[in-house]
């Protein structure tokens, strides 16, 4: 080859990115390559002509050297190429914002509720002693509550310690720890043994409620129930208190509020009774008193526990329990705007 014509297409080789890097460096400086090549020819050249054509090679070698070394350090720093044009006038990409869970959101509705008309916030462990989870809420040793078909036990050999099965347990501890007057709700999530279905969950959330003083009455605890579900349902929810039997109040009731889904023209959830259960409660036991220091003879109060499960499918029309915990996009930035 020519080599005034090797050192124009030398200089004309257009490198842009690394893949034609590398096929300039094979195609012009590789062992097989063109300068080598012209290195070869050297032998065939007469003497006279050898110094001149040595040093126009030594010289182009030298071209493509460079050539290869700047353009690798121009590929290597530069930035990513930026073809399109960008234009400031075109709105931003938007930003997607994450919901409260709903059970979250029902949390903090009572919490704020209760909180109005004094009530402070406890809280308990949920790896629970039987004391706090059963015997000193009055369960008989033989109660059915406390069998391993309801109970997550820690250590199946003892049945001491087990997950708790209610929010009660954190009454025991408030009463354990405190004088009265005592007034407090404990939110917190609650284990029982139960295959996972639309109605039933080996976990769910309860919030407990507690108001210990002289003079307490169940006058007491129907107002305070009153003003709870006349605030989270609205004015027109009609409530009926149905006599129940709980070990640790006397006398207990359960609370029906009229069915928030048919407005109580009967439906599957009401089970076409206009009615549904939201809540336990009744006049604490002075056994449970008694047990847990507090002098039953000058105090008395009342207890709740509710299940928020059930308050977020009455307010949100929810009828399977499982959404609450499979954590599935779709359900849960339906409550982007709830809070
Ligand atoms: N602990 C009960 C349960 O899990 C609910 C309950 C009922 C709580 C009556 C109370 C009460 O404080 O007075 O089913």
């Amino acid at each position: 080859m020519n080599l005034g014509k090797l050192k124009i297409e030398i200089e004309n080789y257009i490198i842009s990115n690394s893949e034609e890097l590398e096929s300039f460096r094979i195609y012009f400086l590789g062992s097989k390559g063109l300068i080598k090549e012209q290195y070869g020819e050297l032998k065939k050249i007469s003497n006279d002509q050898k110094r001149s054509f040595g040093k126009q090679i030594n010289e182009i070698r030298i071209i493509a050297e460079q050539k290869f070394s700047t353009a690798k350090i121009s590929i290597n720093t530069a930035k990513p190429e930026n073809k399109e044009q960008v234009d400031f006038s075109m709105p931003g990409d938007q930003i997607e914002i994450g919901a409260h869970h709903p059970l979250s959101i029902i949390r903090k509705e009572i919490i704020e509720l209760f909180s109005k008309i004094g009530f402070n916030i406890s809280v308990g462990p949920e790896i629970e002693d039987d004391w706090h989870n059963f015997s000193a809420l009055n369960f008989p040793k033989e109660h059915p509550a406390r069998d391993m078909q309801d109970t997550f036990f820690i250590d199946k050999s003892k049945e001491e310690i087990a997950l708790r099965t209610h929010t009660s347990s954190v009454q025991v501890r408030m009463m354990e720890t405190n004088t009265p007057p005592i007034r407090t709700i404990s939110p917190g999530r609650v284990y029982r043994n139960e295959a996972i279905s639309a109605r039933a969950h080996c976990f769910f959330h309860q919030v407990e409620g507690l108001y210990i003083d002289k003079g307490v009455s169940f006058a007491d605890l129907k107002q305070t129930l009153f003003y709870f579900v006349k605030e989270l349902f609205g004015e027109k929810i009609k409530i009926r208190f149905r006599p129940s039997y709980f070990p640790f109040t006397e006398p207990s009731a359960e609370v029906d509020i009229s069915c928030s889904i048919c407005s109580a023209k009967g439906c599957s959830v009401c089970k076409n009774t206009g009615w549904l259960e939201i809540l336990g409660c009744g006049m604490v036991d002075p056994n449970v008193l008694d047990a847990c220091g507090i002098d039953s003879e000058e105090f008395s109060g009342f207890a709740f526990g509710m299940g928020i499960e059930r308050i977020a499918q009455l307010k949100y029309k929810v009828n399977d329990l499982r959404f609450y915990s499979e954590n599935d996009v779709r359900f849960l930035e339906q409550f982007k705007s709830a809070l």
